[in-house]
Formats: structure tokens, sequence, C-alpha cells
């Protein structure tokens, strides 16, 4: 604890021309944003439930130069801000969020260590689907903020997917791939077998046309019987 404050401390008077000089480096080189402060809801998004279901509407945080007072906000249907659902303060790298919940059925299941402000909502109803903005602002990037959305699909039940058509299919496709395979297979086989003896005849062309080569050049040319030294 103590080492990190005195070695982020001097970073933090770093900061300013720094940032100014990258900001203006990154916005011509686009790569701003892969540092600035990041709301994430996943590589998916989305998510389809039953009602009655309590869902995770996960999110998670990132910031290469730390954070400081972050404050967060889970929304709904973002058009109205007092849709609020949960929101809160992180103060740092080391502090648990103080965070107030705004609506029943929802809880707060986040945690600081792993950057993780993810609320759950209990027992769904189809009044709550709709899009879930995760929204966050760090003091530490002089207030930069950002915002993921997650979209929520209340549905009756689950649609069941009728497969016997795709497991027909699957087998068919796997059985041919299958033949395929073993063809490709043999054929690779036999080509290589075939490929092996052919190898085998040329060695002993090759050695005895050697030999023919020796004894040619005996008779003829004087490029040959300097190679076969050589090949000795
Ligand atoms: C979901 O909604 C249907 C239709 O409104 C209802 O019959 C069913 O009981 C509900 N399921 C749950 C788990 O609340
Ligand atoms: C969710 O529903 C169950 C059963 O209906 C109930 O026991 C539980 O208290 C509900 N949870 C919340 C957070 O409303
Ligand atoms: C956030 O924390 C909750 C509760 O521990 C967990 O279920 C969820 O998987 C976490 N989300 C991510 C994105 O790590
Ligand atoms: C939220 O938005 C979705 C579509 O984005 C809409 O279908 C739903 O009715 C809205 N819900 C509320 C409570 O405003
Ligand atoms: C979320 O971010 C988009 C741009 O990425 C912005 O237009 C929108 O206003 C933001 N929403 C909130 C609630 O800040």
């Amino acid at each position: 604890m103590e080492m990190r404050s005195t070695v982020t401390r001097p970073l933090h008077g770093y900061h300013p021309p720094h940032l100014r000089t990258s900001l203006l480096l990154a916005l011509f080189l686009g790569v701003w944003y892969s540092q600035a402060l990041e709301m994430i809801t996943g590589k998916i998004p989305y998510l389809e439930a039953v009602n009655g279901s309590t869902v995770l509407l996960p999110c998670k945080y990132a910031s290469c130069v730390g954070i400081e007072d972050l404050y967060f906000r889970w929304s709904f249907n973002d058009t109205d801000p007092s849709n609020k659902l949960c929101d809160g303060k992180i103060k740092d790298e080391h502090t648990e969020p103080k965070t107030t919940v705004y609506k029943d059925r929802v809880e707060f299941v986040g945690s600081t260590v792993d950057q993780n402000v993810s609320v759950l909502l209990w027992n769904i109803t189809f009044e709550d689907g709709g899009v879930y903005t995760c929204y966050g602002k760090n003091l530490k990037e002089k207030g930069r903020n950002h915002n993921a959305t997650f979209t929520l699909v209340v549905v009756d039940q689950l649609k069941v997917v009728d497969n016997t058509l795709t497991l027909i299919i699957a087998s068919c496709v796997g059985g041919a791939i299958g033949l395929l395979m073993c063809y490709v297979l043999l054929k690779n086989f036999t080509l290589w077998m075939i490929a092996k003896m052919e190898e085998r005849n040329k060695e002993c062309l090759v050695t005895s046309s050697g030999i023919d080569n020796t004894e040619n050049g005996l008779s003829g040319s004087k490029s040959t019987p300097k190679v076969t030294p050589k090949k000795a």
C-alpha cells in the first residue's frame, strides 16, 4: 500500500503534460480509447431470460491509469435518467464501492477486486425487458466517462429448438466428412506409399546413374568426374 502511494504520487504530478501530449498523439493515431476508461458488458451483451428468473447484468470497468472516485451507474431504458437501478462510487483500487440501490429486486454483486460492478436483477417480469446501461466516470481521467449497454429480453419460455433435423443434417454431414477424411487419408497414404516406393526406385536410379556417369565421364565429359569425388 505505502509503496504504491509513493509510486503513484510522482506519476500523478507527471500526468498533465504527459496526458496532453499523449491525447494529441492518440487523437491522430486513434488509439486513445484503448487507454481510457472503459465499461464492458461482455462480448455478447444480450440475454434472453424467462420471466420469474434472476439475471446477472454484467459490467466491468477498465482503466490503464487507475481509478479515483469512479462513479458508476446502472440505468434502464436510458431515455429517462431517473430510471436508475443502482449507482455508487469507488474511491480507489483498494476500496470496495459505496453503493445505493434504487429499485426493488436489484442487488449489487460487484467488487473492486475484479473491477466488477455487476448487479443481479431478481425475479424478472416482462416489464424488465429493455436496454440496461452501465455508465462510468473516472475522476482520475479528468472525468472521462464511458458507457456500455446490455439488452435483456424476457420470454415466456426459452425456445426449444427442434434439433432432430439439425441432428440428421449434422450426422449426414459428419458421415460425409468422415468418408471424405477416410478417402483423403487413404489417398494420402497410398500416395505416400507410392512416393516412398518411387523414392527408393529413384535412389536406385540415382546410384546406378551415378555409376553410369562416372563410366560416361571416363568416356566423355569432364564435369561428372568432378562431382563424384565431392560426394565421396
Ligand atoms: C411467466 O408468465 C406467464 C404468462 O404471463 C405465466 O403464466 C407464468 O406463470 C410466468 N412465469 C413465472 C415463473 O412467473
Ligand atoms: C423472488 O421470488 C421469490 C419467490 O417468489 C421470493 O421468495 C424472493 O423473496 C423474491 N426475491 C426478491 C429479491 O424479490
Ligand atoms: C461479477 O461478479 C459476480 C458476482 O461475484 C459474478 O457472478 C460475475 O461473473 C462477475 N462478472 C464478471 C464479468 O466477472
Ligand atoms: C424499454 O425499452 C424497450 C425497447 O428498447 C421497450 O420494449 C420497453 O417497453 C421499455 N420499457 C419500459 C419500462 O420503458
Ligand atoms: C453513452 O455513450 C454514448 C457514446 O458512446 C453517448 O452518446 C451517450 O450519451 C452515453 N450515455 C450516457 C448515459 O452517458
